[in-house]
Parts: structure tokens; sequence; C-alpha cells
């Protein structure tokens, strides 16, 4: 990769940036409900190889996309340079100094599949924008990119994403708490290898349906007088009913399961680690409504293999991706399942990502 980017734009000194996408193990809509996640960044990556200088950035895509504006005036064009010029707009409004460059990217993350490609990019964005050394520190830089997906993109996101594609740890998962900031690694066990199945359906709604759930939160957490569902308890649901009942009990019951996976994970009881991401996809089926027939259809199929740990969706849901932990031995015999099974249930082909937990963004040289 690093080669072919070098090559595209001709510049042998050019500077590399990288930002890698994620899984989240467990804590799946929680990041805005102040809650507890388990995310991992992946060997899943976007680069962007460049020569910084000027007030004009120029990049394209591997691929062929282009864009190219002035730091000093530009306008959403209703794409993916969005991604770009939106963290060039959240770092500016927070005084950073933004430099231009010519670059060109590229990325083996799957666009769109649910494993945090608009996250890498802000993130790889940053990086070029403040010359591959930014003066600050990585979570802001997480906080940054955030704001722009929020502001200037207009997808109301959590942390979530930004954070594990800034902060990534090799080998490890990331436990945050949402509210606090404060975050830890928590490492895998090295017999577990992380595989992400694309389902291969389409995200479609999942904008509106995302929001939705977020108001759905709010409005259970005022009928409880608290600021947010992270202060509920299981005892407090009682008054509530319906929607909310069912979005408030799943919140609460997953920011359990997130810290009880970690306690797990540090026991090497990856038995009970299986247990709480099986609970996790059925809250999220049940509960939360944001699982998919497709996505129900791998976590089945990967519960039926010997030596899969567990299986859930990861992200937002409506389609998208699984994530699966998998003792290194299994991992051909989860792929021979879902080639055996996946595309008869549901008419779609699915792509399986074998993938290790790997740092976060930064520059290579
Ligand atoms: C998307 C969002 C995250 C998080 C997940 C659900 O990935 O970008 O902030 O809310 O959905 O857990």
């Amino acid at each position: 990769m690093i080669e072919q980017l070098v090559a595209a734009l001709g510049a042998a000194d050019a500077r590399i940036v990288r930002a890698p996408g994620r899984v989240n193990l467990i804590g799946e809509h929680t990041d805005y409900n102040d809650g507890f996640v388990l995310p991992a960044a992946i060997s899943l990556e976007t680069w962007i190889a460049f020569v910084p200088g000027g007030r004009d950035v120029e990049l394209t895509t591997l691929a062929g996309a282009q864009t190219s504006f002035s730091l000093d005036a530009f306008q959403r064009g209703g794409d993916w340079a969005d991604y770009v010029k939106g963290v060039a707009w959240s770092l500016t409004r927070a005084g950073m100094p933004v430099r231009g460059f010519r670059g060109v990217l590229g990325s083996t993350l799957p666009i769109g599949a649910g494993l945090s490609s608009s996250a890498a990019l802000e993130l790889a964005a940053g990086w070029a924008l403040t010359d591959g050394s930014p003066p600050i520190e990585p979570m802001q830089m997480a906080h940054l990119a955030q704001r722009a997906e929020n502001e200037y993109v207009g997808v109301r996101c959590g942390l979530m994403d930004q954070f594990a594609s800034s902060l990534g740890v090799a080998g490890s998962a990331l436990l945050l708490d949402c509210r606090s900031l404060e975050w830890r690694s928590v490492p895998l066990p090295p017999e577990v290898q992380l595989v992400a199945i694309d389902s291969g359906s389409s995200r479609r709604l999942e904008s509106s349906a995302y929001n939705a759930r977020r108001s759905e939160c709010a409005r259970a957490a005022a009928a409880l007088g608290l600021a947010s569902l992270r202060d509920a308890t299981p005892e407090m649901l009682e008054p509530l009913q319906g929607v909310e009942r069912r979005r408030a009990q799943h919140v609460v019951e997953e920011n359990a399961r997130v810290l009880s996976t970690v306690a797990a994970l540090e026991a090497e009881d990856l038995a009970t680690v299986g247990r709480c991401m099986a609970a996790s996809h059925a809250s999220l089926r049940d509960l939360y409504e944001v699982s998919s027939p497709a996505l129900d259809a791998l976590v089945e199929i990967a519960a039926g293999v010997d030596g899969v740990i567990g299986a859930r969706m990861t992200g937002a849901g409506f389609g998208g991706c699984t994530v699966n932990l998998v003792r290194r031995e299994a991992v051909g015999a989860l792929v021979a399942a879902v080639t055996r099974e996946y595309e008869g249930r549901t008419g779609l082909q699915a792509t399986i990502h074998p993938v290790e937990a790997v740092d976060g963004a930064g520059r290579i040289r």
C-alpha cells in the first residue's frame, strides 16, 4: 500500500499517515448515553501519503475520486470530501493550525460497512492537515473528529468510533467510560482472533433510525428525571413503558455487560465473554431493535461453530457487520460455515475479514 501511494503521488519523500477502522466487542448504543464501550482498532485502515504546504488541499483516492479546496473558503459537497473538510473546519474552530497538502488516499477498510470508515478518514485527515504531528492529544483529536461528523457532516454519532481509531492499542480492546472519558486497554488473549463479517446488506435507514434511538433514550432519561441513562438502575425502569422501556433496559443491561466482559477477559473466562456477547446481540435484536435478519443469521451460524467464543452485531446495526471472537484454529471452520449456509439463508454474500487489534492513528513516516 505504501509503495502504491507514494508512486501515485510521485513524491519519494512523501509523509504518510494512517488511521484504523474499529470493531466494538460490546457496549452498543451506550456511548451517547454516557455509558461504557469496548471497541478495538483493527487492521483495516486508511492511509494518506502527502506533501504538506500552502492553503490548498488536493486529495485523490487510489480509486480515482478527487477533491480540491482552499482551507480559506470551502463548502459542503455532500460527498466523502466532507469528512476531510469537516475536520479542517473543527481543527480551525478549535484554534489549531492547519496546512494544505497534496495527497493520495488509499484504504483497505470497506466503505460504509459499519467498520468506521468515516472515523478513519476523519482521523487520517486530521493527521495530514496538522502536517503529520498534531499539536494535540489523541483524545482531543478524537473529539474534534466527532465534532466534524456531528456538526459539519451532520451525523449525530457518539465518540466511540473516533476514540477507537485515535487511541487504539495493538493486541487490546479499549474500555472507555463515555462520561468521565477515562479509558484503559484490555489485552485480548493471544489465542483468539477477531473476525469481522460484513453481511453485505444495505444500511439505508441507518441515519434516521439511529437518530430516533437517540431521541427515545433522551426521552426515557427525562421521564426518569435523569441527565442520561447512565444513572438508571434496573429497579428504576419500572415506570417506563413501551419503546422507552425497551431502549432503557437495553442500555442499563448493556453497560453492566461491558463491565462483566472486561472482568471475564481479565480472568481468562472466555465462556462468560461469549455469553455476554450473545446476550448483547439478543438485546439489540429484541429490545433496541437495530439488528437485521442478515445479522441474526450470521450470529446464529457462528454460534454453531466449535471454537467461536462469541458473535454479535457491531456498530449501529441495520445491516453492516458482526464481530466474532474466535479461537485461531477455528477461523477456517467459521469461514466454511458462513460460506456453506449464509447465502442460502439470506440471498446475500458475506465478506469475511480476519483482523488484528492495532494501534491508533498516527504518522508512519
Ligand atoms: C455508530 C456510532 C457510534 C455508536 C455506535 C453504536 O457506530 O458512530 O458512536 O453510537 O453506532 O454503538
